[in-house]
């Protein structure tokens, strides 16, 4: 790697191009450091066209770190649904609640103590400090590791932190350079460099050099590695679960689980859940030991749903069952369709929530 990380001729060319190219996003007209984060957090996990519909109803529902702080768990959850990882936004509500008792609740312009609070990481603590307070800090994402990887021809695996925080330490310092002869650099160049990645930059063939305002000095592009560069180690294997869900109901109302508080969808609801294949005679039993008297069953659609770590394979029975006249399960809940819909229920399951409407 060279020592230089980028020229100011590339720095420049580059936002240059960022002036003529940038798309125009909400979060891109603020400088306020909560709806940057909000909009960060989200856009860690969804694409950026789904984020713009959901950064509005969120800061709607939550306009500031105190309402943040103050949600109750289920309306949190549900102004989350169907963006998965739900730790994100409660780390993100510990946070906002971090702010209000340690922090006048206003977040510190500073990106090493960002750094220390819930749910922010090195990338996040660089974004809100250059994007809000204009600090001359990086923000390393996927984007920007690729974009230097190639204009360094550096074949590290971009998987490792030592290879991100090798990046960070020398985009650090040319930031903090650049920064002394150049107002605003670090916002509008923290997020050039990843706009770059975004759109041009794209990864292995996808790369549209012909558009890319780098590609003359570019030794990737010259040597036709974009395939190769960056390189990246590939991650462990996902463990498989097969589940059965249990979808109960009687006449009027579905038959939740309200699952525990930590862990994967940690406060979230679902059907009821059996970690195997089992047989429709099982299937009653299982409603048979809740107490429950089942009427009717039969098989829905199978899915799947795919998380960082593991997959679940799901096959699932409807289990129409008598009126229940008192229900004795612990963490469980009767809801109607329409209560259902106010609740936050997994995208893991929304082959079922398709099928009865109630998304
Ligand atoms: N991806 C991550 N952060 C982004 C931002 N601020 N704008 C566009 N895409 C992004």
């Amino acid at each position: 790697m060279n020592i230089e990380i980028l020229t100011s001729e590339q720095a420049e060319t580059l936002l240059e191009w960022y002036v003529a190219n940038a798309r125009d996003l909400p979060w891109r007209h603020t400088k306020d450091p909560y709806r940057i984060w909000v909009s960060e957090i989200m856009l860690q996990q969804t694409r950026v066209a789904a984020v713009i519909d959901r950064y509005q109803s969120f800061l709607s529902a939550l306009p500031d770190i105190q309402s943040l702080a103050l949600c109750k768990a289920d309306r949190l959850n549900k102004l989350w649904e169907g963006m998965g990882y739900y730790s994100r936004v409660r780390n993100m509500q510990k946070c906002a609640q971090v702010l209000m008792d340690q922090y006048h609740g206003e977040f510190p312009a500073d990106a090493a103590l960002l750094q220390k609070l819930p749910g922010i990481g090195p990338y996040t603590a660089g974004a809100i400090a250059s994007f809000a307070f204009n600090l001359p800090v990086s923000a390393i994402d996927g984007n920007v590791l690729r974009v230097l990887a190639r204009l360094q021809k550096d074949r590290s695996d971009i998987r490792l932190p030592q290879t991100r925080n090798a990046y960070a330490d020398k985009l650090d310092h040319f930031i903090e350079m650049s920064a002394q002869n150049s107002i605003g650099f670090p916002s509008v160049f923290n997020q050039a460099i990843m706009e770059l990645g975004a759109l041009v930059c794209l990864p292995g063939n996808k790369a549209e050099c012909a558009d890319c305002p780098m590609h003359v000095t570019c030794p990737v592009h010259a040597s036709d590695l974009c395939a190769e560069i960056p390189y990246r180690s590939k991650n462990a294997e996902r463990r498989v679960i097969c589940r059965t869900l249990l979808i109960i109901k009687d006449s009027t109302r579905f038959l939740l689980h309200r699952r525990k508080n930590s862990g994967l969808l940690a406060g979230l609801y679902e059907w009821i859940g059996i970690d195997a294949f089992i047989t429709p005679e099982q299937a009653i039993e299982e409603a048979e030991r809740m107490g429950l008297v089942p009427l009717r069953i039969h098989r829905l659609e199978d899915s799947r749903h795919i998380f960082t770590h593991l997959e679940w394979h799901m096959h699932a029975f409807e289990i129409q069952v008598a009126q229940i006249d008192r229900l004795q399960l612990p963490d469980c809940i009767l809801a109607s369709r329409k209560e259902l819909k106010e609740l936050a229920i997994p995208s893991a399951f929304h082959t079922y929530t398709d099928y009865y409407d109630i998304r």
